[in-house]
C-alpha cells in the first residue's frame, strides 16, 4: 500500500434518490462533508496518511442516539445532525436513506446493517427498543465481563455484514467497562459502468500540491464519456464515475485546482452550499475524456470522536454532561467511536467496507481524579502557601 496523501478526496456518493424525490439529503451531506473536513484536519496531526470514513454510519447511529437523549445532548445533536425538528421526520429521513440503499442492478451490492448489544443486566427502555426497531437495528444481549469474547462476537457480526473485508474491527482492551454496543456496517461492491482496461494499467509518479513527487501508482486509464467539469466555489475539478448498468451510484474524484492546498478544498466543501454536486455536470450528454485514475487501496482506523467534537457534538461524550435518560435509567455516556473502513479500487469497480462501533459506559456520578499521566507535585505550609519542595512524576515504577 502507498503512503502518500491522496491528492484527489474521493467519497461514494449517491447519485440521485431512487423513488421519493421529496425527501431533502442535505442533513446527511453537510454533516458527511463536516465530517470530512474535521477528520482530515484532526488525522493531519499524525502525518501524511490516506483515509476515509462513512459519515453515514456515524449518522445513523448518532440520530437513534438522539432519541434516547435529552437537554444540552439532544440539542447538541439535533443542531450538528442537523436533524429535522420532529423526531418522526427524522425516523422518515432515516428510512429514505435505507431505501437508497437497496438496488437492483446485478452488477452492484450494497447493504447497510446495525445492531445494538446492550450487557445482559442493563435495562434499555422500551420507547429506546421501539426507537432502535424504526431505526433497523437489532437488539442482542449479551455479558460484557468476558471481553474477549465480546470482541469475538463483534467481529464476527462486521466480518459477515461486510462480507469478510473487516475482520478485526475491534479488540478486547477497548471494550472494557462498556454496557451497550451499537454496531454499523456498510457494504458496496460494484462494478464501473465503464470499466478499465487493466493491460492499459501503468506505473507512473504521483505528486503533491507543490509538484514535488511523493511516489509511485499503478496508473489505469480509459478513454470513456463522464462528466467532468469545474467547481470555481470548491476550487476543484470534479468526474463523476458511474457504477453498474443503471448508473444508481457514482464516485466523485475531486481533483484540487494548481496551487489550492486539499485543506482548502476540504474546508470549502464543509461550508459551501451543496450546488456543486449536480452543478458541475453539463446538461448535455457527457464528453468522452482521458481519465488517468490511481489503482488504490485505503484502510484506515480512526478513533471519530475528536474529530466529532470539533463538528460541535461534545456533550454526548463528557463523562459528566452527558444526558441519555431516554436509553436506560443507568447514567451512559459515550466513550468509544471507532470506525473502520477499507476501500479499493480496481479496473473492475470498488469494494468499500465501513464498520462503526460505538460504545457507551457508566458516567462516574461523582467527580474523578486520577493521577494516572505524568504529574506536578508540590509540598505546602498550608497557613502561608509557602512551597516547600516541588517535583514531577513522570517515569512510573513499581516500587
Ligand atoms: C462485476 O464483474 C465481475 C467480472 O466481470 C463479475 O464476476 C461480478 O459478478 C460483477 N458484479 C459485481 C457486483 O461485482
Ligand atoms: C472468555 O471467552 C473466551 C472465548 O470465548 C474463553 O476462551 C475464555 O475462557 C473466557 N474467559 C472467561 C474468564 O470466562
Amino acid at each position: 500500500m502507498w503512503k502518500v496523501i491522496a491528492a484527489a478526496c474521493v467519497s461514494l456518493v449517491l447519485t440521485a434518490p431512487l423513488d421519493d424525490t421529496r425527501i431533502d439529503y442535505t442533513p446527511i451531506n453537510q454533516f458527511a462533508l463536516r465530517l470530512l473536513d474535521n477528520t482530515y484536519a484532526y488525522q493531519e496531526n499524525f502525518g501524511r496518511q490516506n483515509f476515509a470514513v462513512s459519515p453515514l454510519s456515524v449518522w445513523s447511529i448518532f440520530s437513534l442516539l438522539a432519541e434516547g437523549s435529552a437537554g444540552d445532548t439532544f440539542h447538541e445533536l439535533m443542531k450538528e445532525l442537523q436533524l429535522p425538528r420532529d423526531l418522526s421526520e427524522t425516523q422518515g429521513l432515516h428510512l429514505a436513506a435505507e431505501g437508497i440503499l437497496r438496488s437492483t442492478d446485478p452488477d452492484l451490492i450494497v447493504h447497510k446493517q446495525s445492531a445494538m448489544f446492550p450487557e445482559c443486566s442493563l435495562e434499555i427502555h422500551q420507547e429506546f427498543c421501539q426507537a432502535a426497531n424504526m431505526y433497523r437495528t437489532d437488539i442482542y444481549s449479551v455479558d460484557t465481563s468476558n471481553t474477549t469474547k465480546l470482541a469475538d462476537d463483534i467481529n464476527y457480526y462486521i466480518c459477515v455484514a461486510t462480507e469478510g473485508r473487516i475482520r478485526n474491527a475491534v479488540k478486547a482492551d477497548i471494550l472494557q467497562d462498556l454496557k451497550l454496543l451499537i454496531v454499523d456496517a456498510l457494504f458496496f461492491k460494484a462494478n464501473w459502468t465503464h470499466p478499465f482496461d487493466p493491460t492499459e494499467t501503468k506505473e507512473d509518479e504521483f505528486y503533491n500540491q507543490q509538484g514535488k513527487s511523493l511516489g509511485r501508482v499503478n496508473m489505469m486509464y480509459h478513454k470513456a464519456a463522464h462528466n467532468v467539469g469545474d467547481s470555481n466555489v470548491l476550487g476543484a475539478q470534479i468526474l463523476e464515475m458511474a457504477y453498474g448498468k443503471n448508473e444508481e451510484f457514482s464516485m466523485l474524484i475531486l481533483l484540487p485546482f494548481e496551487g489550492m492546498p486539499l485543506k482548502r478544498l476540504l474546508n470549502n466543501l464543509a461550508i459551501a452550499p451543496l450546488d456543486w454536486i449536480s452543478d458541475f455536470k453539463r446538461d448535455d450528454k457527457p464528453p468522452e475524456i482521458d481519465v488517468f485514475i490511481p489503482r488504490f487501496k485505503v484502510s484506515s482506523q480512526i478513533d471519530l470522536i475528536p474529530p466529532l467534537q470539533y463538528t460541535g457534538i461534545r456533550n454526548i461524550f463528557d463523562s459528566e454532561k452527558a444526558q441519555l435518560p431516554g436509553i436506560s435509567d443507568s447514567p451512559l455516556f459515550v466513550s468509544k467511536t471507532i470506525q473502520n473502513v477499507e476501500i479499493e479500487v480496481t479496473e473492475e469497480g470498488t469494494v468499500a467496507a465501513a464498520a462503526t462501533i460505538v460504545g457507551l459506559e457508566n458516567r462516574f456520578l461523582s467527580r474523578r481524579f486520577e493521577a494516572n499521566k505524568e504529574f506536578v507535585f508540590m509540598i505546602t505550609h498550608r497557613k502561608s502557601n509557602v512551597i516547600l519542595f516541588a517535583g514531577v512524576y513522570s517515569d512510573p515504577s513499581v516500587e
